[in-house]
């Protein structure tokens, strides 16, 4: 967890109050006790303004940023696909494997701005959902070309599950996507063998849809599955290497789940794999 995140769940408003109440109501009889209470709940008071001017001023910071951060990584990795495709001569094996190299370092570069970026806007509380009309066939097509795409561990099989006659669904294409972009990316980063599985299902029953998306990796050890959805937590990842990022990705799959309505859940046995699921009302609240 941050240091503003923890400032924040430490003195959030509700305790702010509780603190301010209960330095009110002490009986006269600690009445000095009651003076303590009072002066901490000041300072309490006064770390969490603090704490939310720090807060402005990094997404002020930040937001006029968004744009630029991204656009010399887009141009690396432009060059090198150019590179690749021989625009300027045909490379030698060792040569290609440099500017493959680079480019895995610049997309490694761009998905750990593009974090801070999401987390920005989760924080600065501007991002709102926007929930339109899903085809859930083409979106789980759309999911499958991007899984296709990621680099993978020699001999790990990417399959799909699409079962036919999905319903619609309402919500947001964009914050969806990269849920699934997160979740998939975690199972390829924490397998090395076997295979990954995207699958759909629909429950009329409950109206929800149900996106899983299941590995034969690592898996989860029990004691660290509530804390994995945690800001900044990492497990022993270093079977994981060369990328292991910062532990951003599962924190922002659970803020963008809330936002959209959807829950996140995972089932895991260390050793076994893990499978994450993603649960999402047809249509928001
Ligand atoms: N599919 C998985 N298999 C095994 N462990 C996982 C899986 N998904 C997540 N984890 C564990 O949960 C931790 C938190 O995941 P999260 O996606 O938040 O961070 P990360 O992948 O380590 O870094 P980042 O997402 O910032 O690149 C991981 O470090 C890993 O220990
Ligand atoms: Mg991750």
């Amino acid at each position: 967890m941050g240091q503003l995140e923890r400032t924040m769940k430490t003195f959030g408003p509700t305790q702010e109050n509780l603190i301010a109440r209960a330095g009110k109501q002490l009986p006269g009889g600690i009445r000095n006790g009651g003076k303590r209470v009072k002066e901490q709940a000041e300072e309490l008071r006064l770390s969490y303004r603090k704490a939310q001017e720090a807060n402005r001023a990094k997404t002020d910071l930040i937001n006029p940023l968004s744009h630029e951060l991204p656009i010399p990584i887009h141009v690396i990795v432009g060059c090198g696909e150019l590179l690749l495709d021989g625009a300027w001569g045909m490379l030698q094996e060792n040569q290609k494997a440099i500017v493959v190299k680079m480019m895995q370092n610049a997309c490694y570069l761009f998905d750990l701005i593009a974090d801070l970026l999401e987390l920005n806007r989760l924080d600065g509380g501007k991002a709102r959902a926007c929930f339109d009309k899903i085809d859930a066939h083409r979106f789980l097509g759309e999911v499958e070309a991007m899984a296709r795409f990621m680099p993978k561990a020699e001999g790990v099989a990417l399959h799909l599950k699409k079962p036919a006659g999905l319903p619609p669904l309402f919500s947001d294409w964009d914050r969806l996507k990269m849920i699934l972009r997160k979740l998939v990316g975690n199972a390829i980063k924490f397998t090395k063998s076997g295979e990954i599985t995207i699958s759909a299902h629909f429950d009329p029953e409950e109206q929800m849809m149900e996106f899983t998306v299941r590995d034969t990796g690592f898996g989860i050890d029990k004691k660290d599955q509530q804390r994995i959805f945690d800001m900044f937590w990492q497990g022993n990842n270093s079977h994981a290497r060369p990328f292991t990022g910062v532990g951003l990705g599962l924190y922002i799959v659970k803020r963008l789940a809330g936002q959209i309505g959807a829950k996140v859940e995972v089932e895991s046995e260390g050793g076994k794999g893990a499978l994450f699921r993603l649960k999402i009302p047809l249509r928001p609240d």
